[in-house]
């Protein structure tokens, strides 16, 4: 165990206006990085540090529950709790460019997946890696499930979701992503696009102006034209949605759509200040916000950013969460979150629309969560991930160099490369597509003319050498056009 005489490690501010179980956190993720603590340093147990420190256990366990869900720890039970290798590997990863295919692969044990040999996946954006999903466990609970369901979960139909899942949802959030909520206010849907489809009808927004990012996720803001909503396009910098734009083009906008932790598709998060305006402007407009938190568990850099809602004092933002970037898409089950004031006239809608999933499903996600294995899952993606996308920029960087310039931002499944070379980047994506793979343009996505790229996902590219290939197919592409 490290020496840590805790007390110098995590010295504690009374001044410091946090509450102690961040300032416990923070000081173990400072310590990490300035190397005090190094991966499989074993960390005192709650007991002990909070003797240490003099405060309530209960306060040091909310820390490590925070530090376990970003898998900066590792809880190997009577052994202890252990800085965990995912996350020094994750740094690792970062320091050097990796030349070895299989390296980094050693953190996930490959399973039985589909044939990554089809191009199809390979650069295919916002897909989890269907190579590392743990198919056995998910099929150890899936047929527990199927074998002992009771006749009250056989009939069950609480359009809202399965509570005990609505329960372990509200845990997660709370210690993921300072989100505090009760499972009251958590209702179960068909993935994030069911869930925009109910709360478009609950909240009639045929008719209404909608604020939506420029460039924007492009398959919310063809719902919401189909339902007939008018879809104000309000334009993006580095700093995410220009606030004051939103304002001067439509002051009374009933919605506002963002993705804060990670634009979508860009990749930068919000910054403080345009969350405090649009927060601002949503609580003194009676407007509503929709936080799309499709990938904000996966970030490889920095600390993890607090959601929209965790700061949102007017209760006026609806989270929405998916299990297609955490699981599998075609699982199409994800969740909102709704401010207190929505939740009756929800709850009677919900009984109307039918928003839920299938119940089996929901058994099978609660096991998952319940027994570790999804906390496990998130930390060796975010080790892989971070892994597959320095693979992917590189050798993006080193075989298009001429014709294009790859994001910076270390953080969600795909990235977005600008074309350089002044090709279109619908005649690329035409060309490549045809040769089997599945990338996006990104002018798709926005009214703005000057956004000219691609939006390439890096989660199933197993290996440099499934790179490279792809990379010189799609160079072949630019030579042709
Ligand atoms: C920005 C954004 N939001 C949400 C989603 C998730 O959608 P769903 O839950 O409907 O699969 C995606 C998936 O690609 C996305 O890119």
């Amino acid at each position: 165990m490290v020496d840590t005489s805790s007390k110098k490690l995590i010295s504690l501010s009374k001044s410091d206006s946090q509450p102690i179980h961040l300032q416990i956190y923070k000081r173990f993720k400072q310590a990490i990085e300035s190397h005090l603590l190094k991966d499989g340093d074993r960390v005192p147990s709650t007991r002990t540090l909070s003797i240490e420190l003099n405060v309530a256990r209960g306060t040091v366990e909310n820390a490590y529950s925070m530090l376990l869900g970003e898998g900066v720890f590792t809880s190997k039970g009577q052994a202890g709790t252990f800085v965990s290798t995912p996350y020094a590997f994750d740094k690792e990863s970062k320091r050097s460019t990796p030349k070895n295919s299989s390296q980094g692969l050693s953190s996930v044990s490959p399973t039985q997946g589909p044939d990554l040999n089809t191009y199809s996946h390979i650069f295919l954006p916002g897909s989890p890696a269907y190579d590392a999903f743990p198919r056995k466990i998910w099929s150890r609970l899936g047929s527990n499930r199927m074998r002992s369901m009771s006749s009250i979960e056989m009939s069950h139909k609480d359009p809202l979701g399965y509570l005990p899942l609505r329960q372990s949802i509200a845990t997660y959030l709370r210690l993921s992503r300072g989100v505090v909520c009760d499972p009251r206010q958590v209702f179960m849907t068909t993935g994030y696009q069911g869930g925009l489809d109910f709360l478009s009808k609950v909240l009639r927004l045929s008719g209404q102006e909608v604020w939506m990012e420029d460039p924007g996720y492009l398959f919310a803001s063809t719902l919401l034209e189909d339902i007939g909503a008018k879809v104000i396009r309000v334009a993006v910098d580095n700093e995410g949605l220009i606030v004051s734009e939103g304002i001067k083009k439509s002051p009374q906008a009933k919605l506002a759509i963002v993705t804060p932790s990670h634009h979508s598709p860009l990749g930068m998060a919000m910054s403080w200040s345009r969350r405090t305006q649009l927060l601002d402007w949503a609580g003194s407009n009676d407007s509503w916000i929709i936080e799309d938190d499709y990938d904000g568990e996966y970030r490889y850099s920095g600390y993890p950013l607090p959601s929209l809602k965790s700061l949102d004092q007017y209760d006026r933002v609806i989270y929405a969460g998916t299990f297609s970037k955490t699981l599998f898409p075609s699982l199409k089950l994800g969740y909102i979150v709704l401010p207190q004031n929505l939740v009756d006239i929800c709850t009677e809608k919900a009984n109307i629309y039918q928003i839920g999933s299938s119940i089996t499903s929901q058994l099978i996600v609660n096991d998952f969560i319940a027994e570790g294995h999804f906390s496990k899952h998130l930390n060796k993606m975010r080790a892989l991930y971070s892994h597959r996308r320095e693979i992917t920029s590189h050798s993006l960087s080193e075989i298009l160099g001429q014709e294009i310039a790859v994001n910076s931002h270390k953080n969600g499944m795909q990235l977005v490369v600008k074309i350089v070379s002044g090709h279109s980047d619908n005649d690329v994506t035409t060309a490549f597509n045809k040769l089997g793979y599945n990338i996006h343009a990104l002018s798709n996505w926005t009214t703005d003319p000057n956004q000219n790229g691609l939006i390439i996902g890096f989660t199933n590219v197993a290996n440099k050498k499934a790179a490279d290939e792809a990379a010189r197919k799609l160079k072949s592409c630019f030579a042709e056009i």
